[in-house]
């Protein structure tokens, strides 16, 4: 099958491959950098399908440029926040993520997040090569037990919930946060509580909602000034779930303990003041970034991008309406 298909960034080989065995030549951005709006726009001028990444802002000046032929924009990543799916599906194209791939590789990154803040691991890794380190000190770089302390999880989807499975080993209380109850959860003694109780009780916060209009901002100065002086706040979801202007304030002033962030509100901006701060630290976006996963969302974005070619339904649409729009 001969398609006029885009890849907007080099991704690992597997999904090269398994679009170049199933479609032939193909286009990709030859410069590995995110691509401005104006180049994403001409970049996908008339294609029928684009393998988009999240730093691709897909918007409808996008979607309108690569026109009625265009039958799937392929996301590689789980989240598709950074694409207009509602635009998406009134033009009947398909959208697509790469879910479950991740989860565990996602999890993991949390608890290294988890981990290096409460145990001020960065802070002593600087230190340490700083040259100023004289020893051993009974006061040096104190910070917070993880084991037999208090998990709560913002949102018990498939990544939250394989962080708090996490725990069992730690014998951490969970607390999560859901709209629904999660048996695998509740079998593990976790229990499910309301946000603002989530807030007053966890000694670490960590959060797995999807960015949506309900969620941006769902943690800002006055969920914050809910949580303990003591408590640490996770984020390997997305920045501008938390007011991270807010953040730095509640960090600054001790109104929390820290923060490990691997998402920020402006990518990959920081806000200002945060990266002064000792308190937290800071992640490139690196939730899902060992091979094994980014290969296997590289052959599950191309699979996904294959399958709509063909004019089936892709095992991973999000918005499945966009079959009727265009039928
Ligand atoms: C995702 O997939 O949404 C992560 O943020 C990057 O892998």
């Amino acid at each position: 099958m001969a398609a006029n298909i885009y890849v907007t960034r080099r991704i690992p080989q597997a999904g090269l491959d398994q679009l170049h065995a199933a479609c032939g030549e193909f286009d990709m951005n030859p410069d590995d950098r995110v691509l401005s709006h104006a180049a994403l726009i001409e970049a996908v001028r008339g294609r029928e399908g684009v393998l988009c990444l999240l730093t691709d802002t897909v918007d409808e000046a996008v979607l309108a440029a690569a026109g009625p032929r265009c039958r799937v924009f392929a996301n590689f990543a789980v989240g598709f926040d950074n694409i207009d799916v509602a635009a998406a599906t009134r033009r009947g194209i398909l959208v697509t993520n790469t879910p479950g791939v991740l989860t565990e590789t996602t999890a993991d990154l949390a608890w290294a997040l988890l981990f290096a803040v409460a145990r001020r691991t960065v802070e002593g890794d600087r230190h340490f090569r700083s040259g100023h380190w004289d020893g051993w000190a009974p006061m040096q770089f104190l910070g917070h037990d993880v084991y037999g302390s208090t998990l709560g999880v913002v949102g018990a989807g498939r990544i939250g919930t394989a962080v708090a499975l996490r725990s069992v080993g730690f014998r951490t209380r969970v607390l999560y946060a859901n709209p629904e109850p999660n048996a695998e959860l509740d079998a593990i003694g976790g229990r499910r509580v309301s946000l603002d109780e989530l807030l007053r009780e966890s000694d670490f916060v960590t959060l797995h909602v999807p960015l949506d209009d309900s969620t941006r901002h769902l943690i800002g100065a006055h969920e914050l000034a809910l949580m303990k002086p003591t408590a640490c706040l996770i984020n390997t979801a997305r920045g501008p779930i938390v007011d991270e202007a807010a953040l730095v304030v509640a960090l600054r002033d001790g109104q929390i303990s820290g923060a490990g962030l691997d998402v920020y509100e402006n990518e990959p901006a920081p806000a200002p003041g945060l990266t002064a701060l000792d308190n937290v630290v800071c992640l490139p976006h690196l939730g899902s970034a060992t091979l094994a996963t980014r290969s296997r969302m590289a052959v599950m974005a191309a699979d996904n991008l294959i399958a709509a070619l063909h004019g089936e339904r892709p095992p991973n649409v999000v918005n499945p309406e966009a079959l009727d729009a265009r039928a």
